[in-house]
């Protein structure tokens, strides 16, 4: 392990040589994770090859971590920081993407990094401290910023764009979710920013039930599990409403978006085989932007990722359009994908729960 010697002050450059004990409880970040250009909200370190942590940087230095330079041999495989300052380094973050998201003189690509950055974090956060009301209020942060920046299918496009290199696809769909919910929601002509705020929040935590399925099972495309890999992966729906339930002020629409977004309209999905008529008014939009950013959003062990109207194609004739017809053709409206002609005569859709 190497470092500009040149790049740290005296002090980091003593406790360089400060090694610390292994057992310390240290959580990996991502080297854009602490937003450049700003006090550092924790100290840094590198992990060795031997288990030992070295500290790179100091709470407060004003430094990025991309401009340390530190030598990419074998011995340095991530940044490190204490499971314990995780906190300030999300607020931090949440703090930056909800005053930027307001700022409309900064080009939308550019507020979407540090959304992505923040949003990024939150997610770590629910992986490392697990998920709890502070996690959830941090995650109603995040989709407000969203609200605020996604105003056009353009700069959903460009919201997009920014989540592509985020690592694994659960974080990635869903922010791309929460921000087609905010897309589908105008289109439907909602008109309580709250409503669509709890609609966007319910897409961004669909999914956390899966933070207690073996990780090689939700690794897994669908197409390939066994019969008993399935019916595994299925109770995250179910698991994910009761987590949410059990943190106060969870917004029922979030817990039943959370237990719904893999129902259908037919009453093919689970686990309850809902039909449309039962099921909750939000989750309606949900399971049709759960499936379609599946099919859109690239990942790793995606081998059959879709254009817009590729994908739209997929659902409308490889999977019969399983879905409320009013959601399907606000989507369609939204993003501007023409594909098939769907009589708009199906089941019908207000914003009212
Ligand atoms: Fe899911």
């Amino acid at each position: 392990m190497t470092a500009k010697s040149s790049d740290l002050d005296e002090e980091s450059k003593q406790l360089l040589t400060d090694l610390m004990d292994p057992e310390i409880d240290m959580v990996a970040i991502l080297k854009d994770e602490l937003l450049p250009g700003l006090p550092l909200p924790t100290d840094v370190f590198l992990k060795l090859s031997n288990g030992k942590y070295v500290l790179l940087a100091k709470a407060g230095t004003k430094s990025s971590l991309g401009e340390l330079h530190v030598s990419q041999s074998d011995q340095v495989s991530a940044f490190y920081i204490r499971r314990n300052d995780y906190l300030l380094a999300v607020e931090q973050n949440l703090k930056i993407a909800g005053i930027l998201a307001r700022r409309n003189d900064i080009p939308v690509p550019r507020r979407s990094l540090f959304l992505r950055t923040a949003a990024a974090s939150v997610f770590k956060e629910m992986e490392y401290t697990g998920v709890h009301a502070k996690a959830i209020s941090h995650s109603k942060q995040v989709v407000g910023a969203l609200c605020t920046l996604v105003q056009s299918r353009n700069d959903y496009f460009q919201v997009v764009s920014a989540i592509h290199e985020l690592p694994g696809n659960a974080m990635k769909e869903a922010l791309a979710g929460a921000a087609l919910c905010v897309l589908i929601a105008r289109e439907l002509g909602w008109q309580q920013q709250t409503n669509v705020e709890k609609l966007a929040l319910g897409a961004f935590v669909r999914d956390v039930g899966l933070k207690e399925i073996p990780p090689e099972i939700v690794a897994k495309e669908r197409l390939y599990m066994t019969a008993e890999e399935r019916s595994t992966w299925e109770t995250h729906s179910f698991r994910g409403a009761e987590i949410l339930q059990a943190i106060a002020d969870t917004p029922p629409e979030v817990i039943a978006i959370a237990m719904e977004h893999h129902e259908n309209a037919l009453g093919q999905g689970f686990p309850q085989r809902l039909r449309d008529i039962k099921m909750h008014p939000y989750a309606k939009i949900v399971c049709l932007i759960d499936a379609f950013v599946a099919l859109t959003i690239p990942g790793p062990g995606k081998t059959n990722v879709k254009n817009h109207n590729q994908a739209m194609l997929h659902i409308e004739l490889a999977m019969g359009c399983p879905y409320n017809k009013a959601i399907v053709v606000a989507l369609k409206r939204a993003l501007g994908i023409d594909t098939v002609n769907m009589n708009n005569d199906g089941f019908g859709m207000s914003e009212a729960a």
